[in-house]
């Protein structure tokens, strides 16, 4: 009689008992506490009497089979060590009915284990002397817990927790991990906070341009999706896909101009360096052969402001994008799509600012046939700053709006945090004043929904008040 299920320990100490008196197989019938006091009686196996020697991946395999629901495992796997005993070869003969069973049933466990670690979901009950407590529900499809158990322990060091099965929970607490009886899903909190992150994560790596719904289904099977916070994420991402990838489609980047280095040689020759610069037009001329950081050699060309020169308001973004670097202007991508719509909300008309960038070239990395956007660095802002300069001079605007961390570098000089700096207007000096915000590709970034809309109704709100400060 096994008083407990899914128990290696104590199965393992009958069989030993059981193989030490040489007593064959159909002559032990073994029961679950659960099924009741056998039909025989019986007598209780004998104590183990001498060791038998096995090999050690039966053994593993025996603890995890034995986890099976199935109540024919511990039988089938005491007929195994049997003939294992007396075949040291039995292992390795996969067509024997005895082993093909035992390795599917390894296997089935194994997968069993493996959507255990990937699917439990803590839920946060509280903090107690700064220790923080979490529990999580889970309906594993065999007696699992003791052979996941120790997974979230090394996972989960730092803090205290329970798992909570139908057929026995596992706690974690004061660094101590005990076992005690099943329980009920009401046990554990519906939801909570760290539920969001899990759909943002969700979220965030999901790729449309993958969607493998067979796949998807193999991995996260439907039975686990009820209590996975993510999961009603599922249907809006699927039905969405193919709209998001229509627009990677849209939105991916293309080779650089074959013909660039000829036309970089014949500007560079005709237009040398020159302080002589009085327009936007020189301007533009002027940075076409501009070589005082590396970006110009991977560069299709360099990318100037755009704008009236009579500007009271420049924009300044990064540097010119995979779009920007083809068509030569600020803002013609996915990035200035976003800026287009936000500014138009805003209530401000574009053609009437001043667009321009921190960095003059496209920085990029080369992968395959795309060029994936670098961010510039320190130094290539600092660099190019004489040209952001240049034009500040030549428009001499009276609010300059920085969008993201590079830009405001490129105008400060210095890497001040958005964050601090955002909602308020700063003095530039000489009558000129600043606005602070993000950069509008970060709003592309976002995966979450609820996120982006949040980020992108502030990034509004701060281009309205720079259209309330121009009036
Ligand atoms: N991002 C920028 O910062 N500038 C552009 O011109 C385009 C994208």
């Amino acid at each position: 009689m096994l008083a407990r299920p899914g128990d290696f320990a104590e199965w393992r100490d009958a069989a030993r008992g059981l193989l030490a008196n040489q007593i064959a197989p159909e002559n032990v019938s073994w029961r679950g506490a659960d099924k009741g006091a056998s039909l025989f009686g019986g007598d209780a196996p004998p104590a183990p009497d001498g060791t038998v020697s096995l090999p050690r991946e039966l053994l593993a395999m025996a603890d995890r089979a034995i986890c099976h629901r199935d109540a024919g495992v511990p039988a089938r796997l005491y007929r195994i060590v049997w003939r294992a005993a007396r075949d040291r070869q039995l292992l390795a003969r996969t067509t024997d009915p005895d082993i093909d069973w035992l390795r599917k049933t390894d296997k089935a466990i194994r997968r069993d284990i493996h959507k255990m670690h990937a699917f439990v979901r803590f839920r946060r009950l509280g903090e107690d002397a700064g220790r923080e407590s979490f529990a999580a529900w889970f309906e594993p499809s065999h007696r699992i817990l003791r052979l996941t158990a120790p997974f979230f322990q090394r996972r989960f060091y730092g803090m205290d927790w329970a798992i909570v099965t139908p057929d026995a929970r596992a706690i974690w607490a004061d660094e101590t991990l005990t076992y005690g009886p099943g329980g009920t899903k009401d046990e554990v909190p519906g939801s909570d906070v760290v539920e969001d992150q899990w759909r943002t994560y969700y979220g965030a790596i999901f790729n449309p341009a993958r969607v493998k719904i067979a796949a998807m289904r193999a991995e996260m099977p439907k039975k686990y999706w009820k209590n996975l916070p993510e999961a009603q994420d599922i249907a809006p991402l699927l039905a969405g896909a193919g709209a998001r990838v229509e627009r990677m489609r849209e939105t991916a980047v293309s080779l650089a101009n074959p013909q660039t280095d000829k036309w970089r040689t014949r500007v560079s020759d005709e237009l040398a360096l020159t302080d002589d610069i009085d327009t936007l037009d020189d301007l533009a001329r002027a940075v076409g052969g501009c070589t005082r950081c590396p970006l110009h050699c991977n560069a299709t060309q360099a990318v100037v402001g755009e704008g009236p020169a009579a500007a009271r308001i420049m924009l300044v973004g990064e540097q010119p994008g995979d779009r920007e670097d083809l068509e030569g202007r600020p803002f013609v991508g996915p990035a200035g799509q976003v800026l287009n719509e936000a500014l138009v909300e805003a209530g401000l008309d574009r053609t009437r600012l001043f667009l321009t960038n921190a960095v003059k070239h496209f920085k990029f990395e080369p992968r395959g046939k795309r060029r994936l956007h670098q961010n510039p660095t320190a130094g290539e802002i600092d660099i190019c700053r004489w040209w952001l300069d240049k034009e500040r001079a030549l428009v001499q605007p009276d609010l300059i709006v920085t969008l993201g961390g590079s830009a405001l570098r490129g105008v400060t000089g210095k890497s001040a945090s958005i964050t601090a700096m955002r909602g308020a207007v700063h003095d530039l000096g000489g009558g000129t004043k600043l606005i602070a915000t993000i950069h509008p590709s970060f709003l592309l970034r976002l995966p979450d929904r609820v996120r982006a809309a949040e980020e992108r109704a502030a990034f509004v709100a701060d281009l309205a008040r720079v259209r309330d400060l121009a009036a």
